[in-house]
């Protein structure tokens, strides 16, 4: 993309230092630390990923010839479809926006046009950009807050009069003891009075067929400077002091057109549009009655955008050329094929992925970084107890989970967080008062006698599993 001034050659450059070591392999070795199997799905993602970076390093005239790689992924519910994409914009740090194609067609709903997607992924961006910058200040930030709490511990005499004297060296000494005192936490809850700027902006609401964001129009933008900053005193902890000057020093410090303008750009070449329940606005039927229209409709708006067009959001224009949009469906009884024609063109690449099997599910509750088994573990951690499994106890599991979902519904990897939620449900409610041991060990036998019964029994497992 051609980088039009200097500000945006640095955030290019940003962006450009940690592609380079995005490349589609790199990708799908990250993606594989969350995601079990479901190989072609990440790999066209990643090749969609690397190659929009690619897109936007081709000479300008080239560029626009070539197509964006927008991609359907295609399978059952809880197979990974929406945790793939979340994943891969995690992996590149780009602000990732779900949203429900069928939200667009509700009756009655009025004022969400297609175009909000776009606006929503700016504010995502929005809040992205701010909060790393919040980081980024966050020291500096933290050395003028603990100042401004000392000057109301230890009031600092007037400078002119004491300047050098001993006053002045007695306050100075008293001011590092309480310092100290502070860093330690010694002091968190005393009572102090603080005073807080606070801008005041008269809440308002429009109601009517269109929002103000629609408009692209900032109320507070627009009103900012006008009304007076009123000054606000409170009485809080030192603790709670803390946090609140903090967050009003790092405003101060940041620069928020800057974060716009970064935020803008992150969301137009890093952006991704995961657009779930495609399936949904597809027509089966030839002959449009209502909803198909309303369909049909959701399916047109979508055309431009996809496609690249330009939205205005509040913080101003935004080209969707290089967005990235991911599309999901079940399509279970609408096909790719029942969407109108040219928003199939739109998304050339089609993808399908595989219900899990029993293997997958031993693999899922051990593998991944965040596996289910992982996070139990840490949970009752936090309560000094220590939980084991058996290897055969985690393979019943997984047997059950997939015998469950072939006989009643298949639910996918979710599956495993009800069989699992209910095999630990006693631990998690004993512990720590009930439990004899610190040290809990769940075994295959366990698994079987906790879960079996349930499972074997279809109505039971119906509500329970
Ligand atoms: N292949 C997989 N590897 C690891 N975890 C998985 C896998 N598939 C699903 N999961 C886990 O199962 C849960 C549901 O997965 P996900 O949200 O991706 O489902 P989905 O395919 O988007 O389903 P739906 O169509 O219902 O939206 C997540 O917690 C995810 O971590
Ligand atoms: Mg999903």
């Amino acid at each position: 993309m051609a980088a039009q001034n200097g500000v945006e050659k640095k955030l290019f450059e940003k962006i450009s230092r940690k592609m380079a070591v995005l490349t589609p392999q790199q990708i799908v070795k990250e993606l594989n630390k969350y995601i079990i199997g479901q190989d072609e799905a990440k790999k066209v993602v990643a090749i969609a990923l690397r190659n929009r970076w690619r897109r936007l390093l081709v000479p300008e005239q080239m560029r626009e010839e070539i197509m964006p790689n927008n991609i359907i992924l295609i399978g059952p519910t809880g197979v990974g479809k929406t945790e793939i994409a979340r994943r891969l914009a995690r992996i590149a740090n780009a602000p990732f926006l779900k949203v429900e194609a069928t939200k667009f067609t509700e009756v009655g709903y009025v004022g969400r046009d297609v175009e909000s997607m776009v606006r929503d992924l700016v504010d995502l961006a929005v809040s992205m950009v701010k909060q790393q910058k919040t980081e980024e200040v966050r020291k500096a930030a933290e050395k003028v807050v603990e100042e401004r709490i000392l000057d109301l511990l230890v009031p600092p005499p007037p400078t002119t009069l004491s300047f050098g004297t001993v006053e002045d060296e007695t306050t100075q000494n008293t001011r590092e003891v309480f310092r100290q005192k502070l860093r330690a936490g010694e002091l968190d809850d005393r009572a102090i009075e603080i005073e807080l700027t606070r801008e005041q902006v008269p809440t308002m609401h429009m109601m009517g067929p269109i929002g103000l964001d629609e408009l692209g129009i900032n109320i507070q933008e627009i009103f900012s400077g006008v009304f007076p900053k009123k000054r606000k005193k409170r009485r809080v902890t030192i603790a709670e002091a803390r946090s609140l000057l903090l967050n009003e020093e790092s405003e101060k410090m940041i620069d928020m057109d800057a974060v716009v303008q970064e935020a803008l750009f992150l969301a137009q070449t890093s952006g991704i549009i995961f657009i779930d329940e495609i399936d949904k606005i597809a027509t089966t039927g030839s002959t449009g009655s209502g909803p198909d229209v309303s369909r049909q409709g959701v399916q047109r708006d979508l055309l431009p955008i996809v496609e690249g067009t330009t939205v205005s959001t509040k913080y101003g224009p935004v080209k969707t050329d290089h967005i990235l949009f991911i599309a999901s469906g079940a399509f279970h009884v609408a096909k790719p094929s029942d969407l109108i024609p040219e928003l199939q063109g739109r998304f050339p690449i089609r993808v399908e992925l595989h219900s899990l099997t029993e293997e997958d599910f031993y693999k899922i509750l051990t593998i991944p970084e965040n596996a289910l088994i992982k996070q139990y573990q840490a949970l009752l951690k936090t309560e000094g107890v220590t939980l084991q499994f058996d290897d055969d106890a985690i393979r019943e599991i997984a047997r059950i989970a997939a015998y469950v979902n072939e006989e009643i519904t298949n639910i996918g990897a979710r599956r495993l967080h009800t069989v699992l939620s209910t095999l630990l449900e006693d631990i998690l409610f004993n512990a720590p008062d009930n439990l004899e041991d610190s040290t809990v060990r769940i075994t295959k036998e366990q698994v079987t006698e906790k879960l079996s019964s349930i499972a074997q029994d279809e109505d039971l497992s119906k509500y329970i599993l």
